[in-house]
């Protein structure tokens, strides 16, 4: 492999990255300033829980061909190809995304670029950031335009990050030479023939925003038809699946439900939105504003749905909560709807226990204040309401029957059509469900 990669910053998407490259035969250098991340790291160990990860991390230790490191310089020296893998979180008290990840990590590793390189961004960024800090790179590196700048956005699902990976449905090359251009080619062969498209710097950045805007608008979409159907006694469920049979519109990303969270779509649209008002073309985005509310309304209805099951107050009612990350097969807890709904219930008087397969830990850290149980059966002991807010598949192979024996009342509310109506109200349960009758 002609190539020597590092990957700077080891989040989801960078540890991810970098592990992948190495299994692809590419020797890399993973970089983050957290020295105990990266200690664990190079013990083998996931800071994060990824299906199928661990194992693509160990080959690569194993192999020698991936090492971690916390010193720009060594990452300076080492790279022929630098990735920019770090987070641009949602900016305190407002919608705008925060870059400064970014630049200081092009601050740092700039001056130690002293030969012939490219540096090729990976993270989800405003529109603009991409010419902003290649200028920032031509001042700061004494290789000068030798260090070049690409822009070459990621589109992995967490779940399914391996996959998405090491078999994307398109890889976006925002370029300003054809060297750039040849390069990143030559670092994806090995993934075989995926389609490519070759751009400048702010369409590329433009594709990610509008992916994930897209994505949030079509869940938003069948959960404004959930919200119709609830007051037209009518099933989302089954208005979905005849949707789905028409290909232009197509079944995926049309589960109706307590909607989207996570660390990507709610921040990603809104900042487009922060950015487009920047641009003076906000009026083109007013339409998120709406996906966002229509999101955020899903929860408030999940906890009104709650409330009503519950005799019209949480006061002395135990509710049990089945999920706390924001997707199943997945730990992650930002922005969980789960949580979102596990808490308001908790501040309105009722007595919450959560249990999630995974994500526990996280959400124990982030929610004290709440209870914990150690199994599905554990949370909703003695439940007066149960909620199903994630659709592990844990929860949806549950045995009516069985958790009908642990609770105070059959009562169940299904956050995310993922339960069979017919099998739970058969075992007596009083079963309700978002945009459903
Ligand atoms: C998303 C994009 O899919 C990915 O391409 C991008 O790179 C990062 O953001 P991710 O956040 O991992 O990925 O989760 P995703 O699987 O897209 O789900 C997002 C949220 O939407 C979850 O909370 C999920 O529960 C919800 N969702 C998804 C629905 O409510 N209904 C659906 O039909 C699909």
């Amino acid at each position: 492999m002609p190539y020597r990669l590092t990957v700077i910053g080891t989040g989801y998407l960078g540890v991810t990255h970098a592990a992948c490259m190495a299994d692809l035969g590419f020797d890399v250098l993973g970089l983050d300033i957290d020295a105990d991340k990266i200690r664990r790291l190079q013990n083998g160990e996931l800071p994060i829980h990824e299906p199928g990860l661990e194992p693509v991390l160990r080959r690569g230790l194993e192999s020698g061909r991936l090492r971690f490191t916390t010193s720009y310089e060594e990452a300076g020296e080492f790279g022929d190809v630098h990735f920019l893998a770090l987070g641009t979180p949602q900016k305190q008290g407002e919608y705008a995304a925060d870059t400064s990840y970014l630049d200081a990590a092009v601050e740092s590793l700039a001056p130690y670029l002293t030969r012939e390189c490219l540096i090729v961004g990976k993270s989800t960024v405003p529109v603009g950031t991409a010419a902003r800090l290649a200028d920032k790179l031509a001042r700061l590196a004494p290789a000068g335009a030798q260090a070049e700048l690409a822009w070459n956005p990621e589109f992995l699902r967490e779940g399914h990050a391996v996959q998405d990976t090491l078999k994307p449905d398109r890889l976006v090359m925002g370029v300003r030479s054809e060297r750039a251009e040849k390069i990143l080619r030559e670092i994806y062969e090995p993934l075989g023939d995926v389609p490519v498209v070759v751009t400048d710097f702010a369409t590329a950045e433009l594709v990610k925003a509008a992916a994930n805007s897209f994505l949030a608008t079509k869940i938003s979409f069948i959960n404004a038809m959930a919200e119709v159907c609830e007051a037209a006694h009518a099933d989302v469920q089954q208005l979905a699946t005849a949707l789905s049979f028409d290909d232009r519109i197509g079944g995926k990303f049309l589960n109706a439900g307590l909607g989207f969270g996570g660390g990507c779509l709610p921040k990603d649209i809104r900042a487009f939105m922060a950015r487009a008002g920047e641009l003076g073309a906000d009026q083109a985005l007013t339409f998120l504003r709406e996906v966002d509310a229509i999101n955020m309304r899903r929860r408030a209805r999940m906890v009104d749905l709650a409330r009503e099951l519950a005799g019209g107050s949480f006061r002395g009612c135990t509710v049990g909560v089945l999920g706390a990350a924001f997707k199943p097969n997945s730990d992650d807890i930002r922005d969980s709807p789960a949580l979102d709904v596990a808490v308001t219930i908790g501040e309105q008087g009722g007595a919450v226990t959560v249990y999630d397969p995974i994500a526990l830990d996280n959400a124990r850290k982030a929610h004290p204040e709440l209870n914990y149980g150690s199994s599905a059966v554990d949370a909703v002991r003695g439940a007066h309401v149960v909620l199903l807010l994630t659709e592990w598949q844990e929860f949806v192979d549950l045995d009516p029957e069985a958790l009908g024996l642990v609770v105070a009342e059959r009562k169940i509310v299904d956050g995310r059509n993922a339960l069979d109506p017919t099998a739970w109200r058969a075992a007596a349960w009083h079963y309700r469900a978002l945009g459903r009758p």
